[in-house]
Order: structure tokens, then sequence, then C-alpha cells
């Protein structure tokens, strides 16, 4: 246990060098802002299924983050691939027109959890348990825990110019990302919520948001240091290409409702290129689902 740490929670000077406290007092519960906060990110996830709170990170913070990931650009893990929204194989049962048939080039690269230490600011942010009960509060749950994952518990996504990351679902119900380096341009989130649900994969929406429907296509301003709530398996979602020399750089910082959930090790070598013994020990077990929906 680090010194800062006082019975799990964190000094109010160690704390508010990472999180902006004046406006966002995670670290008082009775906080009339920070109750107020909650009830806003609740409604904005149930009527968008996103939640945007503009420059909760401090601007220091996330410089020092991007020069934490600048230094270690050496160890990203870069792959390619062709994708479809559900990073599924191919059904040449379904017609060729079907969403689960099309499939958009993916090239991007992530600096993994297990490329950074102990007391790194992604390390220190992660953990920290004020933010963990913060959002497990806008999420409206009463249960939160890290995500265990040796490799993608956290991770920095890093495009660089030219590269997209295609329309597609998360297999989680909701990320955290905090934008850490904006790129000179390009690199717009863009989502379209709730466009299914646990009942319905509603296939003829997908295909027409595929073929260039921007009927209810949100793009989400996000600025350095902003942070992002996004239940990403209903709603379809994609990342623009990234143009100019400066790499977008996003933090995602994984949280789960059951605790000490690792991924299994097909989806890693997917995405990453490699894995780590725990990802084969996963491999056996059959992942977790509260429904039917192709992943
Ligand atoms: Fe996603």
């Amino acid at each position: 246990m680090t010194t800062e740490l006082i019975h799990g929670t964190h000094s109010k000077e160690s704390l508010g060098a990472l999180i902006d406290l004046t406006r966002y007092p995670i670290d008082d519960s009775n906080h009339p802002v920070r109750t107020s906060i909650v009830e806003s990110c609740r409604r904005q996830l149930v009527e968008t299924g996103c939640a945007r709170l503009e420059c909760c990170l401090n601007p220091e913070a996330v410089l020092a983050m991007a020069n934490e990931v600048d230094e270690r650009l050496a160890l990203v893990d870069r792959t390619a691939d062709w994708q479809n929204p559900y990073l599924s194989d191919d059904d040449e049962s379904l017609p060729s027109d079907h969403p689960v048939r099309r499939f958009h080039y993916r090239k991007n690269a992530f600096l993994c959890r297990d490329r950074f230490v102990e007391g790194d600011l992604m390390d220190r942010i992660f953990l920290l348990m004020e933010l963990l009960k913060f959002v497990r509060d806008c999420l409206g749950l009463t249960q939160l825990y890290h995500y265990a994952d040796p490799m993608s518990g956290y991770l920095i996504n890093v495009q660089d110019d030219g590269e997209t990351f295609p329309w597609h679902f998360d297999t989680n119900e909701f990320t955290i990302s905090a934008m850490v380096q904006k790129p000179e341009g390009g690199g717009a989130f863009e989502y379209v919520p709730a466009i299914r649900n646990s009942e319905s994969e509603n296939y003829d929406a997908v295909a027409a948001v595929m073929d260039g429907e921007r009927g209810n296509v949100i793009a989400l301003p996000l600025e350095p240091g902003d942070l992002q709530i996004f239940k990403g398996r209903y709603s379809l979602h994609r990342v623009t290409e990234v143009k100019g020399q400066r790499p977008r750089y996003t933090a995602i910082f994984g949280y789960s409702e059951q605790p000490g959930v690792i991924s299994n090790a097909s989806r890693k070598l997917k995405l990453f290129g490699r894995c780590l013994d725990a990802h084969l020990e996963a491999e056996t077990h059959r992942p977790v689902r509260a429904d039917n929906l192709r992943d």
C-alpha cells in the first residue's frame, strides 16, 4: 500500500493532482455537486447511452499521461484486421449485404496494462477507489470491480495518421475512457445510441448506418481530460480516420460487475496479436453474457 492511501482512499492532495475535485468532488459521497453530477450522468446514460464528464482529469496529469505513452511507443501492440460490427467470423449462410458479412479495415495499436508499472499515472488513475465508486454510482450499480485482465484492465488506444476503428459493438456493457491526446484532425467518436437491445439485433438499422445513414448518429466532441462513460454493447460506434502527425491517444479503463474477470485468448490475439498464460486459462471458461446477442 502506498503512503498516500488511507483506508483505501486517497488524501485530497494526491487525488486532486489527478482529478479536478472542485468541479468533480468524487471523494465526498454526500456532496450536493457529486449527487447532481451522478443524477445527470444517469439521465444521459438512459437517454443516449453516453455520459461526458468534461475536463474531469487535471490538465497537468493528462500531459504527463501523454508523456508516459510517448516514452513507451516502442512497446505498443499494433494489429490490422478486417472486422465486422460483431468482431465475429463471416457467416456465408447470410445474404452478402447482411451486417455480419460487412468487413471494414481496422489498423491501430494498443499500449496494454502490462507495459505500465505500479505508480505510473495510468495505473494510479485506474486503481482510484474514489473513481470506481463514482463510476459505479453514475451507472446506477450496487457493485463494481476493477477489470482484472492483466493486458486490458486498462490500456491506451493509439491511432496514427490514416488509421480508423470501424463501426462495431463492444462485448462489455460499458467502458470508461479518457481523451489523452487529440490528433490534428479526424479521430471523431461517433455512435448510434441503443440501435440494438438484448432482444433484437435490429440488423436493418445497423446495415443502414453502415450504408451512410446519419439520422441517428451522434458525434461526441472529446477534449483532452474529458472522461466518457459509454454503453457500447447496444450502441454501434466507431472512430473516424485520424489525420495528421500527432497520434490520437485514448485511455480505456475497465470495470466489471463481477470480480476477477479476465478475457479469453482468442479475443486478445485478434486485437493485440499476443496473450498471456492467464488468457489461455480463461479460454476454457465460457464468457458470461447477459443476453444472446452476437458479440
Ligand atoms: Fe468499442
